[in-house]
């Protein structure tokens, strides 16, 4: 192993109370906000999946972002290092932390590929909103759908869609510049630091985003017929609630908070000791849970009204976000205007998470190999092209290749949401419970300002946490060996 020495004496920080908590919001703000929360609180019944969720976030979410920061401030690192310095205080070494800390890594870096490979297309489309190519389209589903690679908007997944879009040709050049455009844009601002990169951007990027979320809501919901939307939106019905509701709303609320992916740990660790842990958990959540409302009400009503009604427009994912939505727009009065505006706040909101996602290698690679920044983000430069041409091949050349009836971005897709995600945050449950104890954890938190929820977290970290997780990683086991279905 090299050592870089000049590079590791002084560790980088967050320089203001502001910048770690907008970042922890960049990270939280993505995707899973936008193209999968509205459409599941419609199809799980509105209110009915509301409620669960909220009482997610409050109760585990809390405590999950929580123990991830203190941990993180607590051993100046990300998971491996956090991990390793709990096992190494208890039994003199760090080895089983290390590699229990490497399931989240590994987890945000799977998550990584197929976050780099949306953010591209969405390049692709602010580009095209911006120089009305989006728009020459007109309403003509077909047209839309074409420059995609899908004709209709049956693409429900991450994987359906690239398979549908590999099977139009959709990897060549054109769209692996988008990728790669993608891929530069997000490592040029994570190797100015986290002072000079992150923190910047995002304390420019996520007001943005909150006042373009705002505007394009008041714009949706003032449209004709958008309050029957609204309703529509959140009007509780109890005939869609079932035990998967809960399920969702469940692994919905860790994938938000951007929970046991490493990141809440390796953000941490970028603080100082004065922090208000409890006080910045709020935050994220109140944001995260506010931005996600809004894209609701800016995304229903307006399909809603345009779709006269129809649910079966109403799709999560790619098709929802590439192809209906433009076809929304289009139709609408200011249409063009509207969805450049919106097609930059989905670029704000993908791109703070998708930094977030690759710095919590980067960091990891920077603690464990002591290399420089520049060096390590060469590094994730390297391996997101590898594993991103081995997942699109996976769609093309490689498609014979099977993971429990998946091709690797499903499988991908599968092991980071349903499998690496509640295991990892597992893992988090058993080292306080066993080798931090709840003890240690809250006097690592009133180190900086009292701990108010202190008699909730306990119980939940004790009970209610460990219970949840294990349920979801058991349905989703079962789900995809076919014994129960989502
Ligand atoms: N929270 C992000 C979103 O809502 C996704 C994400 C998950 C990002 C985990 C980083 C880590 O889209």
């Amino acid at each position: 192993m090299s050592k870089d020495t000049n590079t590791v004496e002084k560790r980088d920080g967050f320089q203001s109370k502001w910048g770690f908590i907008l970042a922890c919001i960049g990270s939280a703000v993505g995707m899973g906000n936008i193209w999968r929360f509205p459409i599941m609180v419609q199809q799980y019944g509105g209110m009915t999946f509301l409620l669960p969720y909220f009482l997610f976030v409050i109760l585990i979410g809390a405590s999950g972002v929580i123990e991830e920061f203190a941990l993180g401030r607590r051993a100046k690192a990300g998971p491996v290092g956090a991990f390793g310095m709990c096992t190494k205080e208890r039994t003199g070494s760090d080895k089983a932390g290390k590699a229990i800390g490497a399931i989240p890594i590994i987890g945000a870096l799977m998550l990584a590929i197929g976050y780099t490979v949306v953010l591209g297309w969405i390049f692709k489309y602010t580009f095209l909103s911006i120089s009305g190519g989006l728009y020459s389209l007109g309403t003509d589903m077909g047209a839309i759908g074409g420059t995609f690679g899908v004709t209709a908007p049956e693409a429900e997944t991450l994987g359906e869609a690239l398979k549908a879009m590999a099977s139009a040709g959709f990897f060549g050049i054109g769209n692996g510049v988008w990728q790669i455009v993608a891929l530069v844009v997000s490592l040029a601002i994570m190797v100015m630091g986290i002072a000079g990169g992150i923190e910047k951007a995002n304390k420019i990027m996520m007001p943005v985003l909150v006042v373009l979320a705002v505007v394009v809501t008041i714009y949706s919901v003032t449209r004709p017929g958008a309050v029957e939307g609204v309703k529509y939106f959140l009007i509780p019905n109890v005939k869609n609630f079932s035990w998967m509701t809960v399920v969702a709303a469940m692994g919905q609320m860790f994938y938000s908070l951007s929970i046991a992916m490493g990141i809440l740990y390796t953000y941490g660790s970028y603080v100082r000791k004065d922090m208000d842990i409890e006080r910045s958990t709020t935050q994220v959540e109140v944001f995260d849970t506010g931005i996600a409302i809004l894209a609701g009400l800016m995304i229903i009503p307006a399909v809603f009204s345009f779709s006269g009604g129809n649910p079966e427009t109403l799709q999560a994912g790619p098709s929802l976000m590439f192809i209906t939505l433009p076809k929304v727009f289009a139709s609408m009065g200011f249409g063009t205007a509207t969805g450049i505006v919106f097609f930059i706040l989905v670029l704000l909101a993908a791109l703070t998470s998708a930094v977030s996602l690759m710095e919590t290698s980067v960091s990891t690679f920077m603690d464990e190999l002591h290399w420089s920044r520049k060096k390590c983000c060469g590094l994730m430069v390297v391996i997101m092209i590898v594993l991103g041409t081995a997942s699109s091949m996976g769609y093309g050349l490689l498609d014979f290749i099977r993971i429990f009836g998946m091709n690797f971005l499903d499988f991908f897709d599968f092991m980071t949401n349903s499998v690496m995600m509640p295991l990892a945050a597992l893992a988090t449950c058993v080292l306080i419970l066993r080798v931090v104890g709840i003890d240690g954890m809250v006097k690592e938190i009133e180190q900086s300002s009292p701990f108010r929820r202190k008699k909730l977290y306990r119980v939940f970290i004790k009970y209610f946490a460990p219970i949840c997780l294990i349920i979801i990683l058991l349905s989703s086991i079962a789900n995809v060996l076919g014994i129960i279905s989502m």
